[in-house]
């Protein structure tokens, strides 16, 4: 018998990237790039969509080339992607209308009280699981539209087509099939999150043409083949990549939950079949829809800056060279020196939601030093993940008794152990950090039966690392009010 493999397209918000995985999970090549990131004025993220598929065009062959895989040993391809990042393109020309508006960006936070006029915030949070902000798709298309009023008139036509990464992939990938997926949709402001389809209400409060949309589809199952760049290759899974890392983490179960380290970070717990409110200013998403079966919720944390300080850190600041140095550096102190950064650098998202903070640094003295904020922006990630948590243990109405991590950002000890410090729960990294790109290839390889049950992925699953907290109550609650000061003070600056 011919070896066969799973293929999974991760289309992320810095960089895109094929991956190859083998019947025990093992990931056996990765081909790599990024794109570039626009930054046009304050607030505003855009990336090029064109770009990104000349980059899936590239990486797809070249991640078989060097596993000498070849396309018939390919039986799946799932697709996953940094979700609400909006495209809208040419129906016929296929060509993109302007910039893809990037799910960070802020550019619509002055217009969204406007946006519920008809509409009362309750009753849109009720039916989506979101909260209004400038975080979702819905606002960012709306705002394409409103910007030149011939882009409604072709929308109304249907001459002009809208999508978040996955559909343009996968519309490009197909030749023309235009869906989504529930998790993806789930994250627009345009779905009811029962039926699992658009709503009428809702597109109409954000002024979105129905003729635009794609159609919602299953998170797995054969939605179709591909045409380009290899040709045949059935796409049978499409998710967003927190919803794919956690089916990656294995979190089949209610309660299980998982942080993913990434640009952001995005702490989803399984709630099984159930769709739990937050009182606590968390998202309520799917977490994935299997054609058949019951569809599966989650509460999501989702916190918009984490990867992304440290890059800022490297780029704009010049304070370190590589990301891996910022522990090096932090290393070189033996705490903050009460020094604390607030990296709201798109407003906060959970569980504070207010679209309007700005970044600080707060606690400044002359005795701070490169290593202290180093120290600190680790720590901005560890106590956003904390309030997160508190809000998810409050809204599940259980205690959280360990975290399973993920993501490039593990690979930092020094985060991982200041996690575990500020959690006061066994932080765990699986051997196999990469689950975005494993929970799209499992989705995809279950669906087309490569996997036979997830029973087989579960036994896939190996810890590879623990930390535990090595800090004292006092301190830990200490260092949590400092935090929770700096937060109010971001919050107060962007008012
Ligand atoms: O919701 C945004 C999220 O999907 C982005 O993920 O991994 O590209 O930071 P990532």
């Amino acid at each position: 018998m011919s070896p066969s493999y799973v293929a999974a397209i991760d289309q992320g918000t810095t960089s895109t990237r094929c991956l190859l995985f083998d019947r025990q999970g093992r990931m056996v090549s990765v081909a790599q790039r990024q794109h570039r990131q626009h930054y046009p004025r304050p607030g505003w993220v855009e990336h090029d969509a064109e770009e990104i598929w000349r980059l899936v065009c590239d990486l797809v062959p070249l991640a078989l080339e060097d596993a000498g895989v070849t396309p018939a040993e390919v039986v799946a391809l799932g697709v996953t992607n940094q979700r609400e990042t909006t495209v809208v393109w040419d129906r016929v020309t296929g060509r993109p209308v302007g910039p893809a508006i990037v799910w960070q960006d802020t550019r619509t936070a002055t217009d969204l009280p406007a946006l519920t006029s008809d509409f009362e915030v309750a009753e849109l949070t009720r039916r989506t699981g979101l909260p209004l902000s400038p975080y979702s798709s819905g606002p960012k298309l709306r705002w394409i539209l409103d910007s030149d009023p011939r882009l409604r008139e072709r929308a109304e036509r249907g001459e002009l087509l809208f999508g978040t990464m996955d559909t343009w992939l996968v519309w490009k990938l197909t030749g023309g099939l235009h869906v989504t997926d529930a998790t993806n949709a789930s994250r627009t402001l345009l779905m009811d999150l029962e039926t699992l389809q658009w709503d009428p209400e809702l597109l109409e409060c954000m002024q979105v043409p129905a003729a635009m949309l794609p159609e919602i589809r299953s998170s797995a199952g054969v939605i179709g083949h591909t045409r380009e760049p290899i040709e045949g290759i059935p796409i049978s899974a499409m998710l967003g990549d927190q919803q794919a890392s956690l089916f990656g983490q294995t979190a089949f179960e209610p309660g299980d939950a998982k942080c993913t380290f990434g640009t952001g970070s995005f702490l989803l717990m399984n709630t099984g079949p159930d769709i739990v409110r937050s009182r606590s200013g968390l998202i309520t998403t799917v977490a994935h829809a299997t054609e058949g079966e019951p569809t599966v919720y989650a509460l999501e944390g989702s916190i918009a800056v984490a990867g992304a300080l440290v890059e800022w850190c490297r780029t704009s600041l010049g304070l370190v060279r590589s990301a891996a140095e910022i522990e090096t550096l932090a290393r070189t102190v033996d705490d903050n020196g009460g020094c604390y950064v607030v990296p709201a650098f798109a407003g906060l998202y959970a569980p504070y939601w207010e679209s309007r903070a700005q970044g600080i640094i707060a606690g400044l003295t002359g005795y701070i030093t490169k290593g202290h904020i180093a120290r600190a922006v680790l720590e901005a990630s560890a106590w956003q993940a904390k309030d997160v948590v508190d809000a998810m243990v409050v809204d599940a109405q259980v205690p959280m008794t360990s975290l399973a991590v993920d993501g490039g950002m593990t690979a930092n000890n020094l985060l991982m152990q200041t996690l575990a410090d500020v959690l006061d729960v066994p932080v765990i990294r699986p051997m196999m950090a990469e689950s975005v790109a494993l929970g799209a290839a499992y989705a995809a390889g279950l669906a087309v039966g490569y996997w036979p049950d997830r029973r087989v992925l579960k036994a896939n699953w190996h810890r590879a690392s623990e930390w535990r907290s090595e800090i004292a109550d006092d301190e830990r609650d200490r260092s949590h009010a400092a935090w929770r000061q700096a937060i109010d003070l971001s919050i107060a600056w962007g008012r």
